[in-house]
Formats: C-alpha cells, structure tokens, sequence
C-alpha cells in the first residue's frame, strides 16, 4: 500500500504553554475548534470544546473508576507532549482512494495519588475532536466505569437506537436529549442548532467493552457493555473487566462537530483515527458485488437446511454461478451449504450437505470468473467457531474462497469467557481474532450480528462490511409490516456514519406469498438509489435471478454500478427524508448518483457541478414513473438517456417511498 506522510514541520498546537498552567488547549489546524484541558478541584480532569467561537462542549468528566483505584479525581499534571500531523494514505477500498490526516495533538500526563500514570490524548481536527485514555507503564487496573462525559451546551434532537437493541437492528427514532430516558448505542446523531450536526462515536475498539451513551444531570455519559457473569447478566451491575494488562489504550472517543450534513459526511476522523493496514500484500482483498442463495430462505421459498426445497444444492448454485458470470457480477453467497442447520446448535464449517458437491462448485466458478463467498453461521457460539477458526479458513481457502459472511444470531453470545455480550469486551476480542485469523488465510469478512464498526477496517481491510442494521429482511418477515420508507434515509446520517452496511438492497419482486402484510416499503428506483446510497464494498443484490431476469431494464443499472470508489459526496439530504450521493469509481471517470425518499413525493434540483467541466457526459437515468409509489406502483420505473455538462441542474422527481439512479460517462 502507498503511503504519503506529510509531517507538518510547523507546530501550530497552542499548548498554552507549560505544565503549570490551569488549562492547556489545543487547536485544530485552521484555528476554528479547540478543546481545553483542565484539573478541576480536587484534581478532576475535565475538558470543553468551543468552535466558530461558540462552547459547544461544556466542561465535561474524564476517568476512570477502577477497582484498584477511583481514577476520575486526585490527578496532578506531569507532562504535555504537542505534536502537528499533516498526511495522507491511501485506503485499499472505501468511499473515498485518499484520506487527509491533519489534526493537532495535545497529550496530558496526569500522576494519580495513588501513583498510577495516566496521559490523556487529546486530537483536534477541523471538523471534530478525539480523546483517549492511555496507560504508559505496567500494573493491573480493573476498570468497573468510566467517566467520559459529554456536556453539549444546548439541549438538541438526537437520533438512536436503544443500547439494548439487538443486533442493532431497530428503527431509529428522534429526540431531544434530554428526553432520551433510555441508555443508547454508539453512535448518536446530534442536530444542533443553525443547521449543526454533532455525531459522537468511538474508534479502535479491539480490546475493550463497547461504548453505550446515557443522559444524565444534562450530560451525555459513557455506560461500557457490562462484563457478564460477575453480577448476573450485567445489567444492573456495572462490572466490566477492562484493563487487565499495562501499557494499554482506551478506544478513542470522538465527536465529529459539522456545519452541515455535507461536512458530517466527510469526515474521516474516525479511519484517521485508526492504525495503518497491518496486512502487507492485499491484492487478495477485493470489492465485489455479489448475489446469493439467500432471499429465498427469507421469503420461505427454499430452506437452509436440507430437504425438498433446499436452497444450496450444487445444481441451484450452478444457475446462480452461471447467472453471475453472465451479468458481470463477481461473486454468488451460500447460506446453507454445510451441516447443523437442523437444530442450529452443531455447525460445521467444513462439512457440506450431501448435495452440495464444493469441489465441482469451486472449480467451475474458478472457470467461470466468478468468486464464492462462504457462509460460517456459529449461532452464538464463538467459543466453538473460535476452537476451529483456522481449520475452518484453511478449507475454504483450498475452494478458492476469499470471502465469508459470519453470523451469530444471539444477542448474548457464548464466548471462551462464558456467555457474554456480543458487544462486551470477551465479544470484542473474538470478532478481532476472526478477522486476524481470517486474513492469514485471505478471506474476507461480511460480519452478521456485529459489534458497531469503529473503523478496524483501516487496520484490517479484509473486514469488509457488517450488519448491525434492521436490513433487508425485515422486509421479508417482520411481523410489523417491514421498515417504513424513512428508514433507509436515516441509515447514512448514523448507522452508516460508524462503516459499511451490508444492508442488501436490490429487491425487484414486491410481493410476498407467505406474509402478504409484510412487504418491502420502497420502489425499484429507491431499491436502485441504495446501491449508491448505502455504502459496501461487498454489495449485494439481495432478489433471486429469475426476478433480475424479468427486468433486465433496471437490472441494468446493478450491473454497472461500482461498490467501490475515487471519491465520493451528499448532495443533498435531510435526515429521516430524503438523501442523495454522488460517487465516483475507484480509478475510473465515471460517476454515479443515488437517491432515496421517505413517504412525501418530492422534486429535487440536483445541480451536476461534480463533473469534469470540460466534457460532455452520457447520462443514463432510472427514476419513478409518474404513477410510481410505493404502495401501489412499485415497479414504476422510467429509462431516459440524455446529454449532459457539469453547469446543467436536472430534477429528479421522486415517488413516495421511491428514489432514482444515474450513471454518468465522460465521453470521447
Ligand atoms: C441473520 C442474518 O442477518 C441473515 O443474513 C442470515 O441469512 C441469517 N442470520 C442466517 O444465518
């Protein structure tokens, strides 16, 4: 991987000034934001965050409340370290092929009474700040708390999901904060006032219980996943076994600080804030779209396990193999191919069902071009998959497989360390130890019943995408109807904001047979704006082929589109109604631009001002008939091309629940 490392020899850090001194702050690169340390009484670290000259942050708790030792107070400064960082890296994929890193640095070194050493770091970036805790020398700490607050000055509507939302796959919902009663998930999405968005996450987390978020005495606070066992399931009981081991670094907390939504978007704070690539050679890891033997097991039409409508059978995915190869989609997905789908509770990962013939299937989409991605169900049993990780990787590594969608449906999931959290400390670790393992032997991860991404995918790209989302088949079975057609138009504004979505768009058959209450709330344009909308780089076309076969109009667009990208913007967007992005392919001149609706039909200006302004571009447009509507018209789907330059303004008009695709080609 190319590397620039630009280091900025100018220190514009303004540590005001030496050790001694009540505050210390340090200031983002162009000067508009800057976050201040101070030792309250009794020696309680605490730090504000002021931009465009406003306090946005008011003063606010730092520490740790540990077993050995109450770490939130008794503090005295030791040291202050400055350092300026100006570089770019290239990612391997993503939305974007360069990222900038330019932040200021500002570490505090605090003494503890009790002897403990412990340095707050703190990161200024223009569009946000970072801190995290770390310890410099060895001991044991046994973290029970930690005392991270985050004061916003103003009382604001946030966005989120319940912390105990399973899986995270729940609807998000608005509201002010203060009236958020109920412990919440990282992340939350803040809208401030003027027009200001705040999105407060957490990045690196590799070793260390997940951040869960609360309002108390008008303060949002840190609530770690509880560590179970020591005190019943945890709930009440904040034990969390934290720092075992010294020197060790807390996750870094972070809040991105936007003057609009464009500028939310943007940000890359939390990538930046991760460790470079620690995988030399990855040539292996590509982005693919694929489909897959899977919305038939959702829509009950073939099961996962064997019997008379087994959807993993060899000739089945030898249609699906073939099918790919003709449409220039690179990879076909397997749920059901191996044993223990019969009671869930004795998976193998190397064994197939007896109609199911790998090596034939591995050696013909070796001929055809055509990639198989693997499918590892554990049914929350980590410990297990863990126990045979690397035989499990090894086999389908011999088959040529270089991807493999893990799952663990169970909330509460048995890990070597008991039953645990998923998104607990012991939870944390395993999902780390699959991605290691699984780059040794090339493969890929798309990672079902995830804990929130928080950027690992800078230091592990094979970590391509996740759920952690009420995706797509809910639309098939959710007793509620399916999700509303806002939902998608929240998801890139949070869910989204934390890493990529394996949310599986696509569907182009509307009917459901067996729950004809449920359905999926959105036309097929909308179902086409989500493969730019909704960023993965491992994309999916969820609907099975004969359905793709049916429109090949509108099949057209998935075909074409890309899933990964040179650079990428919001155009325009509003949380929870409608959004749209442009992106452009990864080392090509290409464009395209994706929009997605709520319920309220509704006309955009979309001026194309992206586009190179000295050529001319083909524009092919999919959008929503005149009829078109969710709920009576889904398949309304209009076809123009037309010539277009960067200083035109098109219009697209968007159905209730609908949305449109555009693909753009510089021409000769
Ligand atoms: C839940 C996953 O989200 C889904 O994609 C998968 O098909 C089932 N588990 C079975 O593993």
């Amino acid at each position: 991987m190319w590397h620039t490392m630009k280091r900025n020899c100018l220190l514009l850090v303004l540590c005001t000034l030496i050790v001694g001194c009540t505050q210390l702050n340090v200031s983002s690169p162009d000067g508009t934001l800057s976050v201040s340390f101070r030792l309250a009484e009794g020696g309680a670290p605490q730090y504000c965050v002021v931009q465009d000259e406003d306090t946005v942050i008011d003063w606010s708790c730092m520490g740790m409340l540990c077993a050995e030792q109450d770490l939130r107070s008794g503090f005295t400064k030791t040291r202050c370290i400055t350092r300026a960082v100006d570089e770019t890296w290239e990612t391997v994929w993503g939305e974007e092929r360069l990222i900038r890193d330019k932040h200021n640095e500002l570490t505090v070194g605090l003494k503890h009474a009790s002897g403990v050493r412990m340095d707050i770091v703190f990161r200024a970036f223009d569009d946000g700040f970072a801190f995290r805790y770390s310890f410099p020398e060895e001991g044991k700490l046994t973290i029970t708390d930690e005392a991270t607050e985050y004061r916003f000055k103003e009382d604001a509507e946030a966005w989120s999901i319940p912390w105990r939302t399973e899986y995270y796959e729940g609807l998000w919902t608005k509201a002010p904060l203060s009236a958020k009663s109920d412990t919440l998930c990282s992340p939350i999405t803040i809208e401030l006032a003027n027009g200001r968005y705040a999105f407060v996450h957490e990045a690196a987390l590799t070793d260390y219980p997940a951040q869960n978020l609360y309002m108390q005495d008008g303060a949002l606070r840190t609530y770690l996943t509880p560590w179970m066992g020591d005190k019943g399931l945890g709930v009440s009981g904040l034990v969390v076994r934290g720092i075992e081991q010294m020197p060790f670094s807390s996750p870094w907390r972070f809040v991105i600080m936007a003057r609009d939504l464009r500028q939310m978007v943007a940000s890359r704070i939390m990538l930046n804030l991760n460790e470079p690539c620690r995988i030399e050679d990855t040539s292996w890891i590509k982005p693919m779209k694929f489909i897959g033997i899977w919305w038939g097991m959702h829509m009950k039409s073939m099961t996962w396990e064997q019997g008379p409508i087994h959807g993993a059978t060899t000739a089945n995915m030898e249609r699906y193999l073939r099918f790919a190869a003709e449409h220039g989609i690179q990879a076909v997905l397997a749920e059901g191919w191996n044993k223990g789908w019969e009671t869930w509770t004795d998976f193998s990962f190397t064994e197939p069902y007896d109609d199911w013939d790998m090596d034939y299937l591995s050696r013909l989409a070796d001929s055809l071009g055509v990639q198989i991605i693997g499918h590892n169900e554990t049914g929350g049993n980590a410990a297990d998959y863990e126990a045979v990780l690397d035989e499990a990787y090894a086999y389908h590594q011999a088959h040529g497989i270089h991807a493999i969608k893990t799952g663990y449906v169970a909330p509460i999931i048995r890990t070597v360390d008991g039953l645990q959290w998923n998104k607990g400390q012991s939870g944390v670790r395993h999902y780390r130890k699959v991605i290691e393992t699984a780059a040794k032997y090339h493969i890929c991860i798309d990672n079902h019943e995830p804990v929130m991404p928080t950027g690992l995918q800078r230091t592990w790209p094979n970590l391509m995408t996740q759920e952690g989302v009420r995706g797509q088949e809910w639309n098939a079975w959710s007793a509620d109807g399916g999700s509303p057609c806002n939902h998608v138009t929240i998801l890139p504004f949070t869910r989204i904001m934390a890493g990529p979505v394996d949310y599986t768009p696509g569907v182009f058959d509307f009917d459901n047979p067996v729950m004809p209450g449920t359905r999926v709330h959105s036309t097929l344009s909308n179902q086409l704006g989500l493969f730019v909308c909704l960023y993965s780089p491992l994309q999916m076309a969820c609907d099975l082929p004969e359905h793709y076969a049916q429109q090949p109009e509108g099949f057209r667009f998935i075909e074409q589109v890309p899933c990964d990208w040179e650079r990428s913007m919001l155009v325009d967007g509003q949380i929870g109604q409608f959004c749209v992005f442009a992106r452009q392919r990864r080392g090509g001149e290409d464009w395209y631009i994706g929009g997605i609706n709520n319920e309220e039909p509704r006309e955009l200006a979309l001026p194309l001002t992206m586009l190179d302004p000295d050529r001319t571009y083909r524009a092919f447009i999919w959008h929503d008939s005149d009829d078109a509507d969710w709920q009576t018209k889904p398949v309304g789907t209009a076809y123009e091309e037309a010539d277009v330059w960067a200083t035109d303004t098109l219009h697209p008009w968007m159905a209730s629940g609908g949305g449109f695709a555009i693909q753009l080609i510089p021409q000769e």
